[in-house]
């Protein structure tokens, strides 16, 4: 049985820290709660009936305080952006947006992204992945919790549809290394940016792809530029 189907070591890949809402994001999250998140459920969600429309679905995992994901969905209405964040302040901030921005293609789940992708997506139905600036766990006995290992991937490659794409971008080079190295092993992807070599440092490696220009800049992000930390953007296609 493929990894994307079988019972695997669960990810713990947040911590339990949640920090503080400011009042907007608790108003937000108050008021607009229950029109735009999704309660998870152990059970494939039909996107059309959930978006009350037929349209390619983008699913954003661990999308912070989802500034990026408003802007992505407020530039492309024409698909339909599934956030997955456990951050309820993180909740609370995108909800806000979507409020401000009047946003009809963006749906919430505030659960834990392994069991939203194992149990509410069905196989092969995803347009897209983005996985953008993960926690980098940079501590070696933390390397467990980071997202993007096998087993995890699997799982995220099975709910593409054929030719949907996978896009992660990070500012800690030993992750993209680790990015890099798995996501071209998983036998369901394909590099958009050709052949893979991994070398020793990044800028040795064939295989990133270029920053696309409709990818707005993280919080995380910038804190990382602000570090002197380069960017590295990967872009696999389902096969
Ligand atoms: C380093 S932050 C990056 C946030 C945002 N993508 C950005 O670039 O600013 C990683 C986020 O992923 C969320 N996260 C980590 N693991 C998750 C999981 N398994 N399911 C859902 N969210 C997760 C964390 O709560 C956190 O908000």
């Amino acid at each position: 049985m493929s990894s994307a189907g079988a019972p695997h070591p669960h990810i713990r890949s947040f911590s339990g820290r949640r920090g503080h809402f400011t009042s907007g994001q608790r108003q937000a999250y108050e008021t607009l709660h229950e029109r735009w998140c999704l309660p998870y459920r152990a059970a494939p969600i039909d996107p059309a009936t959930v978006f009350g429309r037929s349209a390619p679905l983008v699913v954003e995992i661990g999308f912070g305080m989802g500034e990026t994901t408003a802007r992505i969905a407020a530039a492309d209405p024409a698909r339909d952006y599934l956030g997955v964040e456990v951050y309820p302040a993180g909740v609370g901030s995108l909800l806000a947006r979507i409020g401000e921005l009047g946003l009809a293609n963006v749906r919430i789940v505030q659960h834990d992204a392994v069991d939203v992708l194992r149990d509410m997506i069905a196989p092969a139905t995803l347009a897209g992945a983005h996985v953008y600036f993960p926690d980098p766990w940079p501590k070696k006995r933390h390397h467990k919790r980071r997202l993007i290992q096998p087993p995890f991937v699997a799982l995220l490659a099975s709910r593409l549809a054929p030719g949907g794409t996978l896009h992660c971008a990070t500012d800690w080079e030993p992750y993209a290394l680790q990015m890099l190295d798995v996501l071209s092993r998983e036998p369901l992807l394909a590099n958009s940016a050709g052949d893979t070599s991994v070398g020793e440092t990044a800028a040795q490696c064939r295989g990133f792809a270029p920053r696309p220009a409709w990818r707005p800049q993280t919080k995380f992000e910038a804190r990382g530029l602000r570090l002197g930390h380069e960017v590295r953007d990967l872009v696999f296609v389902r096969r």
